[in-house]
């Protein structure tokens, strides 16, 4: 803990040097999110590659914006949205209709107005039947099974708001099979995110296919979500996707053997696994006050901390003599905690702090609270460097503000 420069943990960062976010931080401000192109669609094509039966989809509600989009498209993903806005990023991107999966357990109109076309619309809700018009849809349903994760990530089980429950299943496969415009191609459940062991995945399989031959009809598709989890720390370990692979393939064949039914296509979605180690947050010390280091940033731009008590390992982007601090935001909250963190005793005003894995569900959970203004997106590959979505600015507040 008192080494002079710890080397930075290679699963946790992405492959850009010290100098170059350093170079991002004095060019573009602070606070900023740093994307590696290259580290997102290494994730892709790792994901195509071990899961080479599956089909992918990326959950864009980890990351949602034109040039993602785009790269994940390129990299022959589907795409997961769950909400008008995420589909109109999408479409802006030039992401094919039929790739696309629509979620959400409470769609409203305009969403599924504004879904007509998509390859699939996952159904959450018996009333949402009573809206759709002319779609391929899958049913969600709950697996039953508790997630090893955080209780706001777990959404296999009774209790949350996400599926459909026996009953309501029921219902509606009447529905749909009295409509000829709807065509039901298969069954979807999440179990949770930020899920670590494969053996949690294996048990939603097995139920998913007994509840298949349950059913007594042919089902196409499964989706078994997304929920993969990633090393926030250096003390957390890889999610075994291989295992995953492996395990789950053998689980759903071995069940389908045994019950009877043919075996479906298998779907995965996953958002934090693809973006999550691609993103780093740069930001700058404005005080220090032992034992706290104050940065321009905090629980606008990463709720997570505040939110499910996650943890992270920043560093400064500099070396010295290490001392214990506690990093600490700018909002007038005392929950406004980053982490604490091994950083150089003499740190001051100025120096650049650098969180890794905040590629996941930091731009897409940043708020205006206290009138913050959110920061850019910006894209660094191999060479290059250029704004992905540019700093939100005073202007920008003060524009939807019409009282
Ligand atoms: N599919 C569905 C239906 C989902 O609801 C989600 C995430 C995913 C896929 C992707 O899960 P992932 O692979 O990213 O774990 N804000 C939280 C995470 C919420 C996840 C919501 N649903 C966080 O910051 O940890």
């Amino acid at each position: 803990a008192h080494s002079l420069h710890p080397a930075p943990d290679r699963r946790l960062w992405p492959d850009v040097d010290d100098r170059r976010l350093r170079w991002i931080a004095a060019t573009f401000g602070t606070p900023t999110y740093v994307l590696d192109e290259n580290e997102v669609r290494h994730q892709c094509r790792r994901f195509r590659e071990v899961l080479s039966g599956f089909r992918v989809a990326f959950a864009s509600k980890a990351l949602s914006c034109k040039a993602v989009v785009r790269w994940v498209g390129e990299e022959g993903l589907w795409l997961d949205v769950c909400s008008a806005g995420e589909l109109a990023v999408a479409r802006a991107a030039g992401f094919p209709d039929e790739r696309i999966l629509f979620h959400g357990n409470a769609k409203t109109p305009e969403d599924l107005k504004a879904a007509h076309g998509v390859g699939r619309i996952v159904v959450d809700s018996v009333d949402e039947l009573e809206r759709i018009a002319d779609a391929r849809v899958l049913l969600r349903v709950l697996p039953r099974v508790a997630a090893d994760t955080h209780p706001a990530l777990a959404t296999g089980d009774t209790g949350q708001k996400f599926g459909l429950g026996e009953a309501d299943l029921v219902r509606a496969l009447e529905i749909v099979d009295a409509r000829p415009d709807l065509e039901l191609v298969g069954l979807h459940c999440h179990i949770g995110s930020q899920i670590r062991h494969v053996a949690t995945y294996e048990q939603a399989a097995r139920r998913m296919v007994a509840l298949i031959a349950r059913l007594g009809r042919p089902v196409r598709e499964l989706d078994l979500g997304g929920g993969f989890a990633v090393p926030y720390t250096s003390g957390e370990d890889e999610f075994d996707l291989v295992g995953y692979a492996d395990r789950v393939t053998r689980a759903v064949r071995y069940e389908c053997a045994r019950q009877r039914v043919a075996v479906p296509r298998l779907v995965v979605e996953p958002g934090r696994s693809i973006v999550a180690k691609a993103g780093v947050t740069l930001y700058r010390v404005t005080s220090v006050k032992h034992p706290f280091v104050a940065v321009d940033g905090g629980m606008s731009d990463n709720a997570r901390p505040a939110l499910y008590g996650a943890r992270y390992q920043p560093r400064l982007l500099r070396s010295g003599p290490m001392a214990r601090w506690t990093l600490v935001g700018r909002h007038c909250e005392a929950g406004d905690v980053i982490a604490e963190v091994d950083l150089p005793r003499d740190v001051h005003p100025g120096d650049v702090v650098a969180v890794p894995v905040t590629g996941a569900y930091h731009h897409s959970l940043a708020s205006n609270y206290n009138q913050v203004c959110r920061p850019a997106l910006v894209g660094v590959r191999d060479g290059t460097t250029r704004v992905l979505v540019r700093a939100e600015t005073e202007e920008d507040l003060l524009r939807r503000d019409v009282g």
